[in-house]
């Protein structure tokens, strides 16, 4: 008979990230409160953050991580900047929600409207789904149309409306892309091809007297990183004005993140006068909590309740904790030099990046504007969200998986944008590139 084996067991260092992620799968679906913090596309399990202060953060195992996600955008000062977390600190002793106006809502208004030339008027919202949902009606009842126009590869948030996949072609419209949106919701949603001129002037001259809006990402994040082309954003712009449609830009994730004017004001660059009809905003201008907005011209934003006949309402609207975060976050970024320093930075991580696969021969691209980027395992960058999903996602995979080994933390999906911040240091970049030199020079 054997002896029974009396040692103790070697305790395993056990994961506190795996250990969390078996307790909130019992209770909370997939265990995450929104999808892509899953891992579901990359595969792993999920870290779990503890804190994070500048440009890093700490999982439950206490293991540093250089953080490019920024909480998918709003972070571009980093984690704990000393005069946002002074603006929230007091804003909370004040009081946290009052459900009555409040003066620093309205000089948040004042330097939205300030810092971007196309609007005079905003909304304060709590989500950027919020803000495009509303748009979206404020659109129709300013228009008296139903149809709207969106793009296959652009995200606005999950409104039932706009979870939508073209349909099968320019005459019929968009098939839900989630269960539980029903078809006839979609129906007055059509999903072209972005960057596709003929798509785009077929579909004004068969639609053009019905449609409502043309929402865009203009550059968009939600398919890693694709900028509309300029003779497109230009005829989108001709079209909507002959047609009396609105022009509504999704600015959630370029807005105050690759301009102070936001990806509008990157387009007046190359034509002359631009300016969208309507624009959506959300991340950077909560500064991480809470808050979205969005707004127009006077003559549309004046259609909305209490002035106009258009409904829209919220509890935590304009919450005063998330618009002192908000608004000591532009005052920041508003100052001389920030751009130009943030753009500096996020272009010598993107070449640093290509040169590494470039010496290795690992196909590569990448692009940014201000502190957004993105790059693909492709010999050319995408005009689409076809294209752009014809990346080898095995390959992206690894890539994640060896950078996350390194503590270089990039979302885990290949059609995901990704964030520097100020917070950013040319050592950062130098690590970061280090650890994509390593992993190419495997592959
Ligand atoms: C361009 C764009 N619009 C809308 C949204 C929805 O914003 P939220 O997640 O705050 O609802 C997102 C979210 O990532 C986005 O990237």
């Amino acid at each position: 008979m054997e002896q029974p084996n009396t040692k103790p067991a070697t305790p395993q260092t056990a994961s506190r990230n795996d250990a969390l992620f078996e307790r909130a799968k019992k209770l909370i679906p997939g265990g995450v409160n929104s999808p892509v913090r899953a891992f579901k596309a990359v595969g792993g399990t999920p870290r779990f953050v503890q804190r994070a202060q500048g440009a890093y953060f700490w999982d439950a195992d206490g293991k540093r991580y250089i953080d490019y996600i920024g909480s998918w955008g709003p972070m571009i000062l980093g984690h704990g900047h000393p005069a946002v977390l002074e603006a929230v600190q007091k804003a909370a002793l004040e009081g946290f929600s009052y459900g009555a106006p409040t003066e620093r809502e309205v000089e948040l208004a004042e330097e939205i409207v300030r810092l971007v030339p196309s609007l005079e008027m905003v909304r304060l919202v709590s989500s950027g789904t919020e803000a495009a949902m509303s748009a979206i009606r404020l659109a129709r009842g300013a228009t008296g149309r139903s149809k709207i126009i969106k793009f296959e590869g652009c995200y606005h948030g999950h409104a039932d409306a706009l979870l939508v996949k073209a349909g099968s072609g320019l005459a019929t419209f968009g098939n839900p892309t989630s269960a539980g949106v029903p078809p006839e919701v979609v129906q007055h949603t059509l999903v072209l091809e972005y960057n596709h001129l003929a798509q785009l002037e077929e579909a004004f001259a068969l639609h053009g007297k019905d449609i409502a809006c043309l929402m865009i990402e203009p550059i968009a994040g939600n398919m890693n990183f694709v900028r509309a082309s300029v003779p497109f954003m230009k005829r989108c712009r001709e079209l909507c004005t002959q047609h009396g449609a609105l022009l509504v830009f999704d600015e959630v994730m370029t807005g105050f993140r690759v301009a102070l004017g936001g990806a509008q004001s990157v387009y007046a660059r190359s034509i002359p006068g631009f300016k969208p009809d309507m624009t959506v905003m959300g991340k950077v201008i909560g500064g991480g909590m809470p808050l979205a907005a969005f707004g127009g011209t006077r003559a549309v934003m004046e259609q909305l309740a209490p002035l106009g006949p258009v409904y829209q309402a919220g509890t935590l609207s304009g919450n005063p904790v998330a618009t002192a975060c908000g608004l000591a976050t532009l005052r920041e970024i508003a100052k001389p030099g920030f751009y130009e320093a943030l753009g500096e930075r996020t272009r010598s991580l993107v070449a640093g990046l290509t040169q590494a696969a470039n010496k290795a021969g690992v196909p590569f691209c990448g692009d940014s504007e201000g502190g957004m980027f993105g790059f693909f395992l492709l010999g050319q960058l995408p005009q689409n969200y076809a294209t752009v999903m014809t990346t080898d996602s095995p390959a992206f995979n690894r890539f994640f998986h060896a950078m996350l080994d390194s503590g270089v933390y990039y979302a885990p999906a290949l059609y995901e944008a990704a964030f520097v911040s100020s917070a950013h240091t040319a050592a950062d970049i130098e690590t970061t590139v280090d650890a994509a030199a390593k992993f190419f020079a495997a592959a």
